[in-house]
């Protein structure tokens, strides 16, 4: 069973500045909900009951977000409408949320090193805290958890991305074993387009064995001079099969600010709250 989850949230967000200069990339609303919070609700949808958060410096705003407050509450409670309270009650109810902060910004990598002894020694599933994937079939993470409980090996979720993208992402290459799951048999973080084994591209969500703990203590600093993350699943290949999955549904990006603005539209088309005018509207936009 897969049961713990490490969000990592502890970037700057200079991509998002001057909005991040004082709010956590992961705040970042969508509408009136934070990026975070829809990344924490996809983990307890997959089964996840414990979540440890790897923040930083200036990021006590999601502490607070999943926390509970009382005089809020209270003042909610009285309300004759019980929503408010109820919404505001789920949110700090969701799952055991953990936070430890990561001091010095070393890389994806690093800060999952963080999550070594709240992890132990079971596989552990990790979300990007700054990337949404929606589906309307199944979580994403939990389309992982499933591919996992058939082969107990790590396993990744990717996209296919235009080629003249790949220099952004992590990429894999490998063979096909199924409709949609590859045996990954290379990765290479933000490579040159003409050294890209695939447009396979990881996409912000993983499911890990703990061995990837002993690799991150043997990983150099690689692209941007950062520990990161890919190089030590690579390392992983030696010892243990890595499988990828191209799951079902799709990703935004939120420390994209274009990918952010179409976000707002597709999740804005998506509530019933608005008028079928607006909807109309919106759906011009895109
Ligand atoms: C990270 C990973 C990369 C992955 C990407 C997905 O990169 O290192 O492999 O493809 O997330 O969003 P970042 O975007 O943090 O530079």
């Amino acid at each position: 069973m897969i049961t713990k989850a490490v969000i990592p949230a502890a970037g700057f967000g200079t991509r998002f500045l001057p909005i991040t200069k004082a709010i956590p990339k992961e705040m970042i609303p969508i509408i009136d909900t934070p990026t975070i919070q829809y990344v924490v609700e996809e983990a307890v949808d997959s089964g996840i009951e414990d979540i440890l958060i790897i923040s930083g410096k200036d990021k006590r705003a999601i502490e607070d977000h999943f926390d509970s407050n009382p005089a809020l509450e209270s003042r909610l409670a009285e309300k004759a409408d019980q929503s408010w309270y109820k919404m505001v009650r789920h949110i700090s109810n969701l799952a055991n949320i953990h936070i430890i902060r990561q001091k010095e910004l070393n890389g994806l990598g690093d800060a999952i090193r963080h999550a070594r002894w709240h992890v132990g020694n079971h596989p552990f599933a990790i979300l990007l805290g700054d990337t949404i994937l929606h589906s309307d079939s199944k979580p994403v993470t939990r389309q992982l958890i499933d591919v996992y409980r058939e082969y107990h090996q790590s396993v990744v979720a990717v996209q296919r991305v235009p080629q003249d993208k790949v220099s952004r992402y992590g990429i894999v290459g490998g063979h096909k074993i199924s409709e949609n799951i590859w045996e990954m048999t290379e990765m290479i973080e933000k490579p040159a387009p003409e050294t890209a084994p695939s447009n396979l591209a990881f996409a912000g969500r993983y499911i890990l064995t703990a061995s990837i703990f002993d690799k991150l203590d043997e990983t150099p600093r690689g692209k941007n001079d950062e520990i990161q993350l890919t190089d030590a699943m690579k390392a992983l290949l030696a010892d243990e099969k890595t499988f990828a999955c191209i799951f079902d549904g799709k990703r935004y990006d939120i420390g994209n600010k274009l990918d952010y603005l179409k976000t707002l539209v597709e999740y804005g088309l998506r509530r019933e709250e608005f008028s079928d005018d607006f909807r109309t509207f919106l759906k011009t936009v895109i």
